[in-house]
């Protein structure tokens, strides 16, 4: 005997149950078809944006919303806003490629592939300095996809891009991890300066500027000549880093060391000047070329290599240090005391 023709209240009562199911979904599917045609196009946008680009639909409607988004970049300078009559005033509306110095022209370069604490920081103090005295700026914040070198390797390509350019005479490479300290040093004049001192035969010659720590080479700051013998020398460096094996690969300082050092052609392009000049360590990095000197107030630059290292029971040392140190960035207290008097 069936079940069902026993009793046909147990009979009734599943399918009603069925029906009401199906209203719900029906009402469902309603709701969400009525969600994404009325959806405003900033909520598409950013739907969209979720797929990587290969990937997104390119349905009519998608495309529309795209296009409606889309900013119109543009060099023409005539459009561009004056903060009244004082253009000149707003870092932000110009591009910052240098000025000419006499003859040069000077472009700065740095790199960060991770959120820091210090982001703000490091990124005004140096875009600020770069529009306050006309430098170009090249700033990644990225590694090419795929790269397998450390990130540090990149700092070759920067360099390298950046003479391909032509646009510069000079390239100052500074870590992300500093501080520039005194803003009205300009780096034209420790150029000059390091080319004309006495131990420099011939100036022209001379297409690095570089400093010692307690170590014989400190790369987080270096000033490069931006010829194509530069190239050249980046090749060689590129050569000593290349091995398959990822983890063994030296570090770019190491090889560049060792390039300059392998090769009395390189030798002779290259000069030492005293570490806090463009590469000053502060008293908690006690990592001192052979002028056993720390960074003291009025120095252009202060770095921290190494902080996780030498501050091992702080945390976030590296955040610490450049907070620390950018109190003594004069926009930081305009009319303090301390640079009304000149210190
Ligand atoms: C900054 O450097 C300049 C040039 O070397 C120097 O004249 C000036 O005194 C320094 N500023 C401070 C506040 O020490």
């Amino acid at each position: 005997m069936l079940p069902t023709s026993s009793s046909p209240t147990r009979f009734m009562r599943p399918r009603s149950r069925g029906s009401a199911h199906l209203v719900i979904i029906l009402v469902l599917v309603i709701y969400i078809v009525y969600l994404h045609t009325n959806g405003s196009p900033y909520d598409s946008l950013s739907r969209s944006q979720l797929v990587p680009f290969s990937r997104r639909s390119t349905s009519a409607a998608n495309r529309h919303v795209l296009q409606s988004q889309q900013m119109v970049l543009t060099t023409d300078k005539s459009g561009w806003a004056s903060t009244h009559g004082k253009a000149g005033a707003s870092i932000y509306q110009r591009p910052l490629t240098p000025v000419p110095k006499g003859d040069m022209r000077i472009a700065i370069a740095s790199m960060n592939t991770m959120e820091s604490t210090y982001d703000h920081i490091s990124l005004s103090g140096k875009f600020g300095y770069a529009t306050k005295h006309n430098y170009g700026i090249k700033m990644d914040l990225a590694v090419p996809k795929g790269f397998r070198a450390g990130a540090v390797w990149h700092k070759l390509n920067m360099v390298e891009y950046l003479v391909r350019t032509g646009d510069y005479d000079w390239i100052w490479w500074i870590d992300y991890d500093t501080v520039i300290t005194n803003t009205t040093v300009k780096l034209e004049d420790i150029i000059a300066e390091a080319l004309h001192s006495e131990k420099v035969k011939s100036p022209q010659d001379i297409h690095m500027i570089l400093t010692a720590d307690c170590w014989p080479l400190n790369a987080g700051s270096m000033l490069l000549r931006s010829t194509p013998l530069m190239l050249e020398f980046l090749s060689d460096v590129w050569k000593c880093g290349d091995t398959e094996d990822d983890q063994n690969r030296p570090n770019e300082q190491s090889c560049i060391l060792d390039v300059i050092e392998a090769k009395p052609f390189w030798k002779s392009r290259a000069m030492w000047i005293p570490q806090t000049k463009i590469n000053a360590f502060p008293s908690e990095i006690s990592c001192f070329d052979k002028h056993q000197k720390g960074w003291t107030p009025g120095d252009f630059v202060v770095h921290f290599p190494g902080a996780w290292a030498h501050l091992q029971d702080i945390k976030d040392p590296y955040g610490v240090l450049m907070r620390k140190y950018n109190e003594w960035v004069e926009y930081v207290h305009p009319g303090s005391l301390f640079f009304d008097m000149g210190c």
